[in-house]
């Protein structure tokens, strides 16, 4: 069916997916934890990665970072397929893309100044003054400058994920992968966390995916906009204008394929009873 509101890419240059995969597949040893993959997520768009404990979603996210080879097929990001690419050309790569890994991962004997700052430093283009003045402007995107000069010791398991989102972000990544973001977080923590995710999609355009058990993460993020001028979210209405946030793409693993893959209308109202275990 035509949908009236779409726009058809400009011709001669349309803009490829952020991340592509093309029958994606990956076993360690015997296991085959990934069979025949394939998906494709647009600029700016999310997609929300679901499977039960076990089920590949961090090896995705691995694959995607090319952390982790496929033993076959191809995967696309912005356009350039990253499955043969040696570690150095895959450094500049991963420039664009911010990770917040599913254990937090901050570096423990480093301040959360030092976490922050990390990957500018290791770019070496700012000067201290710069530097520091970026930090502080993510800590403030957070909402955590007060804690600048802590260790992560010093934090709760909420303020490490969201001073792991600002380490992420400081590079300005075009693409955010978040594993487990809200994991072992309080509602309200894991809801400024989900917020956290909104704002970075509706206030940067940023591609995102989220790896998650909550269904209620992809709740919000598919069903809220960032407003910048009330600097909060608002539920999405029928004339609030984002599609963006009802684009929102699910994708579900079971038994190493893609068991699912569609939009939020059709992962609430499926009445296939694996599918209703999620979003119970
Ligand atoms: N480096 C590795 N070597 C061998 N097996 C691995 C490796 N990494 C992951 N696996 C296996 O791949 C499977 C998928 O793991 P993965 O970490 O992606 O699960 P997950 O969906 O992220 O689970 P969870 O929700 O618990 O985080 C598991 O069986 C795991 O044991
Ligand atoms: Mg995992």
């Amino acid at each position: 069916m035509a949908d009236p509101s779409y726009i058809p890419p400009a011709a001669g240059s349309p803009a490829p997916p952020s991340i592509e995969l093309r029958g994606v597949s990956l076993a360690f040893d015997e296991k085959i934890v990934l069979r025949d993959i394939s998906f494709e997520i647009l600029p700016g768009a999310t997609a929300v990665l679901l499977g039960v404990s076990g089920s590949g979603k961090s090896v995705l996210l691995k694959l995607m970072l090319g952390l982790l080879k496929p033993d076959s097929g191809d995967i696309l990001i912005e356009g350039e397929n990253i499955a043969p690419m040696s570690e150095a050309g895959l450094y500049a790569f991963r420039r664009r893309m911010g990770i917040v890994f599913q254990e937090g991962a901050l570096f423990d004997s480093l301040s959360v100044y030092e976490n922050v700052s990390y990957r500018l430093r290791e770019e070496g283009k700012l000067e201290e003054g710069g530097i520091e003045q970026r930090v502080r402007q993510m800590l403030g995107f957070v909402e955590l400058e007060e804690a600048i000069d802590k260790m992560p010791a010093e934090l709760s398991g909420g303020m490490r994920r969201r001073v792991a989102i600002a380490r992420a972000i400081i590079s300005e990544p075009s693409i955010m992968l978040y594993d487990s973001p809200t994991a072992g977080l309080d509602p309200v923590t894991a809801h400024n966390i989900d917020a956290l995710m909104v704002k970075m999609r509706d206030a940067q355009h940023v591609t995102s995916v989220v790896v998650t058990h909550r269904i209620q993460d992809a709740l919000v993020v598919s069903g809220f906009v960032y407003s910048t001028a009330q600097q909060g979210l608002l539920p999405v209405t029928a004339n609030s204008g984002s599609q963006v946030a009802e684009e929102t793409q699910f994708l579900v693993l079971r038994d190493a394929g893609l068991y699912f893959r569609g939009n939020r209308q059709e992962l609430l109202t499926s009445r296939d009873p694996y599918l209703r275990g999620f979003v119970k």
